[in-house]
């Protein structure tokens, strides 16, 4: 399904330690723009061919992505205030044993847009919905997948500079992936799903964590730049890929015994 939406433009977001000739990008508000998406539970919705007008999508709710997994949203397209907007919503997960750990997800991710309020990568913050759920401006285009698979052109060393960008903000993303990154038809890059995000002030006793996810960041790049630019890694690149053995331990440890216990509950 394909629905038209006019992006608002966006305030320059000051950058407290960026490289002088730093610039962020303002996109040119769009008429009618597009957006698919190639994550497997909320492709159905897009994949259709049936052309909806935006009246349409402002009378009733479509479902992007349904809370399949452990701790997953809903995220729908809907109206708030008048206005097409996306809704992240953990209510699937209130009254169950996971219901405090859902609503600090949701508290986590909605504290994050609102501190990268202005950034043109991220959706603007539009309010939340009860303790489980959020608004967010809607982004147009297609997911990072999608758009390699469409051989739109998008460059790597964009990507790089977004995230980098991400971190003089004093935040780390820790979910790099396709589905996560999105691609506006003007070729503006969006990041979205700031769950596992983490912010930690300059003087912050959290700095050497902070430092850690930087380069987790900058390393979850990497399969990127193989796939879109077709180069292989340097020797320097490949070290930094190669995860340090306490990231890979907690990753065991969370695979095989943290996930199963939870999914038991
Ligand atoms: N602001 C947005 N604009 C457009 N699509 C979005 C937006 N936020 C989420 N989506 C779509 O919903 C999907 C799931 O959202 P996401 O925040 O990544 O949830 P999850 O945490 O479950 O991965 C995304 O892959 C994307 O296709
Ligand atoms: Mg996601």
């Amino acid at each position: 399904m394909v629905f038209h939406y006019a992006s608002p433009s966006r305030q320059t977001l000051p950058v407290e330690d960026a490289t002088p000739d730093h610039q962020v990008h303002t996109p040119s508000p769009a008429s009618e723009q597009t957006i698919e998406t190639s994550d497997t539970a909320a492709n159905d919705p897009w994949r259709c061919t049936e052309r909806s007008s935006r009246s349409d999508a402002a009378g009733r709710e479509v479902t992007l992505q349904r809370a399949g997994g452990l701790l997953k949203a809903d995220v729908a397209l809907t109206t708030h205030q008048g206005e097409t907007v996306v809704r992240k919503d953990y209510r699937l997960w209130q009254r169950t044993a996971l219901a405090p750990l859902a609503r600090y997800l949701m508290k986590r991710e909605a504290r994050m847009l609102q501190r990268l309020s202005g950034w043109a990568h991220t959706p603007e913050f539009k309010g939340t919905d009860g303790r489980y759920a959020f608004y967010m401006s809607r982004i147009d285009g297609m997911d990072l997948g999608e758009a390699r698979r469409r051989s739109v052109p998008v460059r790597y060393s964009e990507i790089q500079r977004m995230v980098g960008e991400l971190h003089r903000f004093h935040v780390t993303h820790n979910d790099l992936r396709w589905t996560n990154i999105l691609v506006t038809p003007e070729g503006r890059l969006v990041l979205i799903d700031f769950a596992s995000a983490f912010h930690a002030a300059p003087r912050s006793p959290l700095r050497p964590i902070m430092n850690r996810l930087r380069r987790a960041d900058m390393a979850g790049t990497l399969k990127f730049k193989q796939k879109l630019t077709g180069r292989g890694l340097t020797p320097t690149e490949q070290r930094l890929k190669t995860a340090p053995r306490w990231l890979s331990m907690v990753r065991r440890g969370w695979k095989h015994q943290m996930l199963p216990r939870l999914k038991r509950h």
